[in-house]
C-alpha cells in the first residue's frame, strides 16, 4: 500500500485515549485517514479527536469498554455506519498488572485477560467477516515483547500477551490469500502512563509512543507480519532465549529487565 492510499481509509483504534493508541491515531490522521477512537474515557478521546482534526481527519468517538463484547459490537457497528467500512483495526487497548504469580488471584488474571486477550479477540472477530467479504483490510494487534519472553513479575500480563500473540500468529497464516492482512507489534518498554511507576534499567530504556505509532503505520503500508519496537535490544534477547531459555532468563535477571517499582 502506498502512503497516500491511507487517505480516507477508516481506521479503528482501541485504547486511543492514551499512550500508544493516542499516538497511533494521530499518526494515521497525518496520513489523511478517517478515525474511529475507542476507549472508556470520553473526555480523553475528545482531546485526541481535537488533535486529529487539525490534520483534517474525519473522526468518530465511541466510548467503549473492550472487555464487554456488546460494546465492541456496537463500536464496529458505529464505525461501519459512519464510514461504510473498517479498513484498518488497531487492537491496542490494554491493561498492565505487576504482581508475582504466587500473589495473583484468578479474578485478577481474568481482568487482565478480559482486556488484553478477549478485548482484542472481540474486535478482531467483529471486523473479520466484513474484511473477508471485501477481500481487503488490515488488522494490527499490539502485543508486547512480553508476548515472546516472559519477564517477572508480570505473570498475568505476560499470559495475556502470549495468548493474543498466539492467536494473531495463527490468524495471520489463515488469512494468506484472502486479501486481508495482519501485523503483530511487539513494543518493548514504552514511555506511557501504563508503566509510569516502573523504573527501567539503562539497558532497556523507555521509547516514545510515537515510535510505536510510526511502526504501526509502516506495518500497514508494507504489510509486515511482525515488528519489534525498538528492534535491536528485544531481538538480541529473543534470539538468545530461542537458543537457550536459561540464557534468556539470565539476561532478564542480570540486566534487571523486569524493572523496579517506582513508588
Ligand atoms: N507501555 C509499554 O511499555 C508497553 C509495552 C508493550 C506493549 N504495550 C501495549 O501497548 C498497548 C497500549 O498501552 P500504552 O502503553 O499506550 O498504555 P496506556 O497509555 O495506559 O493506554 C492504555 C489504553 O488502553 C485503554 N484501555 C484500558 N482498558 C480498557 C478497556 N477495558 N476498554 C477500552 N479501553 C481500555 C485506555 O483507555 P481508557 O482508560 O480510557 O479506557 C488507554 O487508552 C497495550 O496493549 C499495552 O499492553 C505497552
Amino acid at each position: 500500500m502506498k502512503a497516500n492510499e491511507l487517505r480516507a481509509k477508516a481506521v479503528v483504534v482501541t485504547g486511543a485515549s492514551s499512550g500508544i493508541g493516542r499516538a497511533t491515531a494521530v499518526a494515521f490522521a497525518r496520513k489523511g485517514a478517517h478515525l474511529v477512537l475507542a476507549a472508556r474515557r470520553q473526555q480523553a478521546l475528545e482531546d485526541v479527536e481535537k488533535q486529529a482534526r487539525t490534520f483534517g481527519a474525519e473522526t468518530l468517538v465511541v466510548p467503549t469498554d473492550v472487555s464487554d463484547r456488546t460494546e465492541v459490537k456496537a463500536l464496529i457497528g458505529a464505525a461501519m455506519g459512519r464510514f461504510g467500512s473498517v479498513d484498518v483495526l488497531v487492537a491496542n487497548a490494554g491493561t498492565y498488572l505487576r504482581c508475582p504469580v504466587c500473589d495473583l488471584t484468578v479474578e485478577r488474571v481474568e481482568q487482565v485477560m478480559a482486556v488484553n486477550f478477549y478485548g482484542s479477540l472481540y474486535s478482531i472477530l467483529e471486523v473479520l467477516p466484513y474484511m473477508l467479504e471485501r477481500r481487503a483490510g488490515h488488522i494490527v494487534v499490539v502485543a508486547s515483547v512480553d508476548g515472546k519472553k516472559g519477564v517477572p513479575p508480570d505473570g498475568a500480563y505476560v499470559a495475556s500477551k502470549f495468548a493474543i500473540t498466539g492467536l494473531a500468529e495463527v490468524l495471520r497464516q489463515e488469512l494468506r490469500g484472502t486479501g486481508v492482512h495482519l501485523s503483530t507489534i511487539f513494543p518493548g518498554r514504552i514511555d506511557t502512563p501504563m508503566i509510569a511507576d516502573v523504573r527501567v534499567p539503562s539497558a532497556s530504556p523507555k521509547s516514545p509512543p510515537e515510535k510505536v505509532a510510526d511502526a504501526i503505520v509502516r506495518a500497514v503500508l508494507k504489510q509486515k507480519a511482525e515488528v519489534l519496537v525498538p528492534r535491536i535490544g528485544p531481538k538480541a534477547l529473543l534470539l538468545a532465549n530461542a537458543f537457550s531459555s536459561r540464557i534468556g532468563d539470565r539476561l532478564v535477571s542480570s540486566l534487571h529487565l523486569g524493572g523496579w517499582d517506582d513508588n
